[in-house]
């Protein structure tokens, strides 16, 4: 038996999110069992950014590190997140903004299987939401088998149709295989993304790995993409990824370093401008 760990990012009960991810383990049969992680049930607060976690534990006293636990314990993730104002919702970024932690169980979270799926209320209009859970999994340290927009407005929507079906199946598919299934289409070489930055002289960015490189447009009129690694890997492999780990522990010793410089710099600005407090509602 598999267990599949199913984050579902949307507030609503029942969610077009979480409505896929179950007809999907329906697909897949009896050899799985979903656990479902209602992300809006659980204390996940934000990063405080002192990178206490790189070296000790996180500073926050919430759920996280029971999630993280989950996490690693699981068979293969699916992300489940709604897409609010063209991009995936705040549950979302808050969850994956505690990453630093997981570099210290990045061993047992590197090359897990993981899937996204991104609900969307209007066909087209899911903006950058899949490129964030695309990134989501990446940061993860997940190996992204798959990930699809499914549109659906009102709750059930998402389930019903012959679309999504196809888009039920082709999940499925990918938990079941473990093998990547990507979207037809233009791909990053290095990390499969597939959406980019285009600028002026057949200059590239990938914005899932952040690599940039150039492109040519062949005669037949396909664009071939040329991208090379730059020093700093999140994600492309797991010694990139450790290296990039090493490279943050080391920035406190930096910072040790110029911190006496950056103090008067900080005190110039300390009182410029006035700070507006919370009104108090009585709560
Ligand atoms: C605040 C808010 C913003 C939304 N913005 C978008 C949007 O930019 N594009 C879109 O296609 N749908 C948008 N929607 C619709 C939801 O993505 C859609 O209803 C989806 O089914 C929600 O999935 P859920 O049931 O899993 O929460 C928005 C919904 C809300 C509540």
């Amino acid at each position: 038996m598999k267990n599949l760990l199913a984050i579902v990012c949307s507030p609503r009960k029942p969610s077009n999110s979480e409505l896929f991810i179950k007809a999907v383990c329906k697909e897949l049969g009896s050899d799985w069992e979903l656990n479902v992680v209602r992300l809006i049930d659980w204390n996940i607060l934000p990063c405080r950014a002192c990178y206490k976690c790189l070296f000790d534990k996180c500073v926050q006293n919430d759920d996280m590190g029971s999630l993280v636990e989950l996490i690693v314990n699981a068979d293969a993730v699916a992300l489940c997140v709604p897409t609010y104002f063209l991009g995936a919702n705040s549950l979302l970024k808050r969850f994956i903004d505690r990453g630093l932690m997981f570099y210290s169980v990045f061993d047992k979270l590197w090359d897990k299987p993981m899937v996204g799926v991104i609900t969307a209320g209007v066909a087209g209009m899911e903006g950058y939401a899949k490129l964030m859970v695309d990134s989501a999994i990446k940061v993860m340290g997940g190996r992204l088998l798959a990930s699809t927009v499914v549109f659906g407005a009102f709750p059930g929507e998402a389930v019903i149709g012959d679309e999504n079906a196809g888009k039920v199946q082709m999940i499925a598919r990918a938990l079941s295989s473990e093998k990547e299934i990507s979207s037809s289409g233009l791909r990053c070489p290095l990390c499969g993304g597939d959406s980019f930055r285009f600028a002026e002289g057949k200059r590239v960015k990938c914005l899932l790995c952040s690599n940039e490189g150039e492109y040519t447009v062949t005669e037949d009129g396909h664009i071939k993409l040329i991208i090379a690694p730059h020093e700093h890997q999140f994600f492309l492999t797991y010694q990139d990824a450790m290296k990039h780990y090493e490279w943050l522990k080391q920035m406190k010793e930096r910072f040790l370093r110029v911190r006496s410089q950056l103090k008067p710099v900080i005190k110039e600005y300390l009182h410029y401008g006035k700070s507006i407090d919370p009104p108090n509602d009585g709560t």
